[in-house]
């Protein structure tokens, strides 16, 4: 990916730009509308540039991958809907702890079922701990080579109905963390985990609870997130019954 130069940047950039506030940055391109959050620690203009850079690609992809035009303007939201895809290889860069903060803060405020909020979030950075995690299950390896991931942790549901809305809210947590993700170009990848005692040892979560996912956390080493034109999906019409069945 080429970094945007800031002589190319949609808005002026000074070299001083250092960012200290969450700001959020508006400016109409090939009429599509980008926006760019800061994050709340300072950066400085080579990180600038690299986001920009990364949100252009997202903004403006090419060919087979183009998105269709809405009429009303992009909105953010459904680019990053459109764009998150299951990332499996990441570069060696690292997550900032603002990113990593404002993802699990993502996951935080997911809505559950009379808010009950059953859930625990394990942020691992470590590499040998993320070793480890990748041995617990059999769909795991891409776990090594992220970044960072997170574990999903959920505690014994006293009852089956509470199995099942925790497992609900759960996922509801899961998307915003995918979203929130993808909203800052990083790619995210589900793990399944299969040996619970190894994955508590490896996190320090007790006994009596579950290791129920691991979602890891890194820039894509393959392709950038874009808006997928076509995704692999069951057929639009088969899924969505309108009005009856
Ligand atoms: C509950 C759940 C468990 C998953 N477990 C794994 C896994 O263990 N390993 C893996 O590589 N992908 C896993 N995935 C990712 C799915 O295979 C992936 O989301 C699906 O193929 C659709 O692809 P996409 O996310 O790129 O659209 C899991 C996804 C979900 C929702």
């Amino acid at each position: 990916m080429v970094p945007v130069q800031p002589e190319h940047a949609p808005f002026p950039l000074q070299r001083d730009h250092l960012v200290e506030e969450t700001l959020y940055v508006g400016h109409i391109i090939d009429e599509r509308y980008m926006s760019v959050t800061w994050p709340s620690m300072p950066i400085g203009i080579a990180e600038i540039s690299q986001r920009l850079s990364m949100w252009l690609a997202m903004r403006q992809p090419a060919g087979a991958e183009s998105d269709q035009p809405t009429g009303r303007g992009t909105v953010e939201t459904w680019d990053a809907i459109r764009a998150r895809r299951n990332v499996r290889s990441y570069t060696d860069d690292t997550i900032s702890d603002a990113d990593l903060d404002r993802i699990t803060e993502a996951g935080w405020r997911a809505p559950s079922a009379s808010n009950r909020q059953h859930w625990d979030f394990v942020v691992v950075s470590d590499r040998t701990q993320l070793a480890e995690l990748s041995t617990v299950w059999r769909g795991a390896g891409h776990i090594a080579g992220a970044a960072a991931a997170i574990a999903l942790v959920l505690p014994e549901p006293p009852d089956e109905r509470s199995r099942l809305t925790d497992r609900y809210d759960l996922g509801q947590a899961t998307y915003a963390i995918l979203l929130a993700a993808t909203d800052l170009g990083i790619g995210t990848g589900h793990s399944s985990v299969g040996e619970q005692d190894k994955a508590r040892a490896i996190l320090g979560v007790p006994d009596d609870h579950l290791v129920a996912y691991l979602i890891g956390l890194g820039y894509p080493a393959d392709r950038p997130l874009q808006p997928i034109a076509k995704p692999d999906r069951r057929p639009l019409d088969e899924v969505v019954h309108r009005g009856h069945w």
